[in-house]
């Protein structure tokens, strides 16, 4: 049996449930600490799994006495560049970073950075690029079963950077990481709306074009029944995509919709149900994770310069709208262009009063904020 990984996490909260599930499930990785602010936090996860790492309320001293291979980031966004960047200090094999990568393209770059110069391995935890059904339409894509790719269409909502980063990182995997070359788009904000602590605009929507020809079209906080995954049209057929499943139509179908449920590397939808996208997705990125670590793969699909490049994506449709003009890619505006909009008194909510839709994951007293760093 090989040695198993050393895995440390930072922000025992909601979504570190999934990285120490996926970690479990390979079979490859042993959880030996959590660090989090919050002691109730990290006991309800021993109770979750039935393990016992060691308990820290100091990341950094954490990192210094456990020395882990693999470090995963699970604070809010505006902790994931702050403590990537602490993390790749101490020299771990790699660090699994939470999306939206960062709250600026700026900080996320510097994270690209700070694991180059430590000689870390960062991924980005958008773990649907995983899931069965995205790499089978990745596939057919590639196998031109719907001819040319015309347009990607999507529906996102919860604000931009959380949901639809996403969605952005969606659109390269499908088109095998395609290059964004320009962004265009808008976006409403009257109320001082957050999410995990970042300012979220009301709605929007977007037009992204890629290199190759294709171009995608997000609406978010638009329509009432959004979903990942996407609808694409193309010259000679149609895909329906969701977490689970996938549907092609073209002249092979016969003009019919044809079903395909693809099995993952661990579970089946049939098994999960509605689990499915989240145990096999996390399950699938960590077992990634440890074959790059390894030296079984040369990179893994969520590297830290593909969520880098999804990030810029989110930004580009801010920064479209504070500039009025189509932003050609790469990004070179580095802070976030929403909170420039909004400080600079360019886009002044006009009804004041911040609140955070994810006000409720917070604990004790806390209503605003989950990081100090
Ligand atoms: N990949 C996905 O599909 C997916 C799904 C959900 C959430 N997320 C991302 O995961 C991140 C966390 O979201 P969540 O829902 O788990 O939030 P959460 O509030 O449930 O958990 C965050 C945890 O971080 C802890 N924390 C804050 N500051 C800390 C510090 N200085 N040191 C140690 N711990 C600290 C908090 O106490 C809390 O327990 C977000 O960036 C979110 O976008 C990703």
């Amino acid at each position: 049996m090989a040695t198993k990984l050393r895995a440390a996490i930072i922000g025992a909260g909601g979504i570190s449930g999934n990285h120490i599930r996926g970690y479990l499930t390979t079979e490859r990785f042993d959880i030996v600490a959590l660090a989090d602010l919050s002691p109730e936090s990290m006991a309800e996860k021993n109770e979750m799994f039935g393990i016992s790492p060691t308990h820290y309320t100091d990341a950094r001293r954490m990192m210094e006495e456990e020395r882990p291979d693999v470090v995963s980031i699970c604070t809010w966004h505006r902790g994931h560049a702050p403590w990537t960047i602490a993390a790749a200090a101490y020299k771990p094999q790699a660090i699994l970073c939470e999306k939206p990568m960062a709250d600026s393209v700026g900080a996320a770059e510097r994270m690209l950075i700070a694991c180059r110069r430590n000689d870390v391995k960062l991924a980005i935890g958008h773990q649907r690029r995983f899931l069965p059904s995205y790499t089978l339409a990745q596939e057919l894509i590639a196998r031109k079963a719907i001819g040319d790719v015309h347009l990607i269409q999507s529906c996102g909502g919860a604000g931009l950077p959380n949901y639809s980063s996403h969605q952005t990182d969606m659109y390269r995997y499908l088109l095998d990481d395609d290059e964004c070359v320009w962004v265009m788009g808008n976006i409403e904000r009257k109320t001082d709306q957050h999410e995990r602590g970042t300012r979220i605009e009301d709605r929007a929507m977007a037009v992204f074009q890629f290199a190759g020809g294709p171009r995608a079209l997000i609406l978010s906080d638009l329509v009432p029944n959004y979903y990942q995954g996407a609808l694409i049209y193309g010259s000679e057929g149609l895909l329906n995509m969701t977490t689970d499943e996938l549907q092609l139509l073209n002249a092979d179908s016969g003009g019919k919709w044809e079903r395909h449920v693809p099995a993952g590397r661990f579970y089946t939808v049939d098994e999960l149900g509605s689990r499915f996208e989240w145990e096999e997705g996390s399950a699938a990125q960590a077992d990634e994770l440890a074959d790059w670590v390894e030296g079984k793969v040369e990179t893994h699909r969520g590297r830290g310069e593909n969520g880098y490049k999804a990030l810029q994506m989110i930004h580009a449709v801010y920064e479209s709208a504070r500039l009025h003009e189509q932003v050609q890619m790469p990004l070179q505006t580095r802070v976030n262009p929403l909170d420039l909009m909004v400080e600079s008194g360019h886009l002044t909510p006009q009804r004041p009063g911040r609140y955070d839709i994810r006000a409720a994951l917070l604990r004790n007293e806390n209503m605003n904020e989950d990081t100090e760093n």
